[in-house]
């Protein structure tokens, strides 16, 4: 009896591996299932599921490649770095064609990302640069430096600073300092606000401005609600009023609302101009109810449609489209990429770039 059990259960591990073999495009010869991929194999290695957007983008990678007849191995690594480069690895020995990294720390993955060369797979950077490797051959991301200047401009018109007015208290975050896109970010933000802080429109009771001492590592929501913490307790006791507090991310900007709601400012009294990145859900509902103020859409069915047609590319000998071959420098090449366009929303447009391009549904945001 339990022979015959056995030998059943072989019998249907052997249809089973037939079936997947079949189904999944991936027979040894290659023959394409749906789509052109014939099967190749796409390692999608992407940072944290701990904030919606990389969620997001993951999913949307899988659909897409699934789509056109690829095997997609998709691997979140919750912001462990070593855990990353294992993933990677793992992703070249199982016969990865190409590897497609959303990098935790830019600069940690070098020799993963060697291997990979060795073993002639292409890389994509996803949204953050790979830095110090010529072991990348295209990147697709947003304009960074874009998003840090529709925060500036939008900061600079909601306080008219353009018309002189202020002085406004105002306290500064910035990214992760291993993220290659929250130094592009603080740059394109700083090339707004600086001339606001040194004529005196702008004040910044901490005096904390320099990248160092505003960054925050991988881009925690605890580690910046922790400073908000410090910096309401260490400036801001005396009754001074807290005009904006300009974030770099939503996540971030959660972390802030969180310390102020704990030190009891309220929204629509004495709550600050809070601003974000990503347009995540509830950063959105956030804009809806006046905690956040506005947010930075990054819309991922279009950075995820960019870099599905940078991989068809590289598995078909092809050139993908680009449209940036100057900007994005990671000490070792520039690298090729196509930066896709960042929009700023707040109540008065999210509806039209949120909900009627069918990002978020209505009912999600009730
Ligand atoms: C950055 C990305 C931002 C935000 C942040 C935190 O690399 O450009 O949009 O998602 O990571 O996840």
């Amino acid at each position: 009896m339990f022979k015959l059990k056995k030998l059943v259960a072989a019998a249907l591990a052997g249809v089973m591996m037939a079936v997947a073999a079949g189904c999944g495009g991936g027979s040894a010869d290659n023959t394409p299932a749906a789509g052109n991929g014939g099967g190749k194999r796409v390692g999608v290695a992407m940072p944290t599921q701990s904030s919606q957007r990389w969620i997001q983008d993951g999913a949307n990678m899988k659909e897409k490649l699934e789509a056109l007849g690829y095997q997609v191995d998709l691997q979140y690594a919750e912001d462990d770095v070593q855990a990353q480069v294992s993933q990677i690895e793992n992703m070249i020995t199982n016969g990865a064609n190409c590897l497609v990294v959303a990098s935790i720390d830019s600069s940690a993955l070098v020799n993963a990302l060697a291997q990979a060369k060795a073993n002639n797979i292409p890389v994509i950077a996803y949204d953050r640069l790979l830095m110090d490797t010529d072991s990348v051959s295209y990147y697709a991301t947003f304009d960074n430096k874009g998003v840090g200047t529709l925060i500036g401009k939008y900061v600079e018109k909601q306080l008219g600073l353009a018309e002189g007015k202020g002085p406004y208290n105002v306290e500064f975050f910035a990214g992760s300092p291993d993220d290659n896109n929250a130094h592009f970010l603080n740059d394109g933000l700083f090339e707004v606000l600086q001339k606001y802080i040194d004529n005196g429109q702008l004040v910044v009771p901490s005096k904390q401005t320099d990248f160092d001492t505003i960054c925050t590592l991988r881009w925690s929501q605890e580690t910046a609600q922790r400073r908000m913490e410090d910096l309401i307790s260490g400036y801001y006791t005396d009754g001074k009023k807290l005009d904006a507090v300009i974030s770099p991310f939503d996540g971030i900007s959660y972390g802030i609302a969180a310390a102020l709601e704990g030190a009891g400012y309220q929204v629509g009294k004495n709550w600050p101009l809070i601003t974000g990145q990503d347009a995540e859900l509830m950063a959105t509902k956030n804009i809806i109810s006046g905690k956040q103020t506005m947010s930075v859409f990054k819309d991922t069915r279009n950075l995820a449609d960019k870099c599905v047609t940078m991989v068809q590319a590289v598995l078909e000998g092809k050139e993908p489209e680009i449209n940036d071959t100057t900007s994005y420098n990671n000490h070792k090449l520039v690298v090729p990429s196509y930066l896709c366009t960042p929009v700023a929303v707040d109540k008065n447009n999210y509806q039209k770039e949120l909900v009627d391009s069918g990002y978020y549904k209505a009912d999600q945001l009730k």
